[in-house]
């Protein structure tokens, strides 16, 4: 048993003629999925600290850099999905080029990716709802809004004595809303999705077209603020400005770019996944792209960077500048828009256990069993509920973004590699959809995640490989034993 063997193409397309799956999701629904997975707390919340401590004015070129590395991995990601238009993502498509042991390190690296993207998001939407209430002059005690570590911080720079326990209930409840929507179907969780994302887009281009009556280019001078070191209270140094700073922020607002895989996960419910699949990877990051350019163009001309508020940037800019109605509509779509995040990165988290499930590396009573009516992977699903609302209730949100980011990163160098040996292997596939200069697209997306992943705090790469390590110790207590590959044998060609 080879750690190395290949899900053979065929297996594939047996699998899609075998799916329970609805096929319902057209070419602009699946492109609403991916926008409704992309536009988030990466905009919403990050853009705030982003150009506040890293980027300045600059923090727009932040925006390019990590737009044009996520462009390199969609174009990668898109010829996979023409190849190989199953539910999995990113772990499907390393199971059939690079080998068994490479596809299950993926999958739990997206495991990072989905649930902890999911999780980051629960705590940036109990910011916004904790805001939206307060604007209705309904406060939330800090103990019961936030983690403990953020609560005591909280209650110590507002001179209150600090709790002793903390727990996050808005983040709680909005996971379990998120749940039981996907455990009664798609079909429900993609029309919400829609409205959500027409919302979430009209606020959006509200905010640049409003916003750019406000701008002040002023404040976008210096371009790129002069590079400052600051020393923290451990004694640990941290650039500021200057080219690393924008750097710094691209990794930052990475962030607010992944999700657009997600689209690589509903491949089971599209009615033309060959085609429509491909074209929403690369329609959704190329809108979501455009917006955010200008979004954080606009931002950081209507304020002086160093005014800009780290925890609600976007609202903030409105009232900084007297329209406080805004600032309503900025909050209520905020707290939709991350609805919508939250309800495509569980699905995705799902679709990829039930990818991993039914070619035998997780167990299928749990991770493959459909729902008798809705027709929904329900046991996993609300496995996947239970854990994201715990997480969400109990910790920081830079430590879970930071696990996020990390598992995305390495998922995306990795299928650009395995686009090119695919390439090199089997040049003869039938691909609706061809990265164009492959090698140089797949070559760029390799250095350009490895190079963001160097920039991940050192705590959250012991993390990472500590993750990793329970990874493998699965594969090989369980996943390896219980493959379908063991049994597999190849339909004859007649
Ligand atoms: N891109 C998503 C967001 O910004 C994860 O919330």
């Amino acid at each position: 048993m080879s750690v190395w063997r290949l899900k053979p193409v065929s297996a594939f397309d047996a699998d899609m003629k075998k799916s329970d799956l609805k096929r319902i999701l057209t070419k602009w629904g699946l492109t609403s999925l991916g926008i409704g997975a992309i536009i988030g707390g990466g905009i919403f919340t990050l853009t705030g600290i982003a150009a506040h401590d890293y980027a300045g004015p600059a923090l727009a070129l932040s925006f390019v850099i990590a737009g044009i590395g996520c462009l390199f991995a969609s174009l990668c990601y898109a010829e996979f999905a023409s190849v190989l238009p199953v539910e999995g993502s990113a772990y499907a498509y390393a199971y059939g080029t690079v080998g068994e042991l490479f596809a299950w390190f993926i999958g739990w690296n997206l495991i990072l990716e989905y649930m902890m993207g999911a999780t980051t998001v629960a705590v940036a939407w109990s910011g916004y709802f904790v805001k939206l209430l307060h604007l209705f002059h309904i406060d939330f005690p800090i103990w019961l809004c936030n983690d403990l570590a953020t609560a005591i911080d909280k209650c110590h720079a507002a001179g209150i004595d600090p709790p002793s326990f903390a727990f996050n209930l808005p983040a709680f409840i909005i996971t379990w809303i998120v749940t039981g929507i996907l455990v009664k179907g798609i079909k429900e969780a993609a029309s919400t999705n829609n409205i959500i994302v027409i919302v979430k887009i009209a606020v959006v281009l509200f905010v640049i077209l409003v916003g750019a009556f406000y701008i002040n280019t002023d404040n976008w001078t210096p371009f790129i603020p002069d590079e400052v070191t600051t020393v923290g209270e451990n004694g640990k140094e941290t650039v500021k400005f200057g080219f690393g700073g924008v750097l710094t922020a691209a990794t930052i607002v990475f962030f607010a770019y992944i999700g657009f895989d997600a689209v690589s996960t509903q491949a089971g419910e599209a009615i033309n996944p060959k085609k429509d699949v491909p074209f929403a990877i690369v329609a959704s990051l190329v809108i979501c792209t455009i917006l955010y350019i200008l979004v954080s163009l606009v931002l950081t001309g209507m304020v002086k960077y160093d005014q800009l508020d780290k925890a609600a940037p976007v609202a903030s800019a409105f009232s900084g500048i007297g329209i406080n109605w805004a600032v309503f509509i900025i909050t209520i779509a905020a707290t939709a828009g991350l609805t919508s995040v939250m309800l495509v990165m569980m699905l995705g988290q799902t679709r990829i256990f039930l990818g991993m499930a039914k070619d035998g590396l997780l167990p299928k009573g749990m991770f493959a069993t459909l729902h008798p009516v809705f027709k929904t992977p329900y046991k996993s699903t609300i496995l996947v509920g239970g854990i994201i609302s715990l997480v969400a209730s109990f910790t920081p949100i830079d430590k879970i973004s930071e696990m996020c980011s990390m598992g995305t990163l390495l998922a995306f160098a990795m299928v650009c590699v395995a686009v090119m040996i695919l390439r090199v292997k089997k040049p003869e596939l039938e691909r609706p959809y061809r990265t164009p200069a492959v090698f140089v697209v797949g070559t760029l997306g390799v250095l350009f995640n490895l190079f963001l992943m160097y920039f991940v705090r050192k705590e959250t790469w012991i993390a990472f490989l500590v993750w990793g390590a329970i990874g493998v110790a699965v594969y090989f207590l369980y996943s390896r034993k219980n493959s379908n590959l063991n049994t597999y044998v190849e339909p004859s060609e007649e």
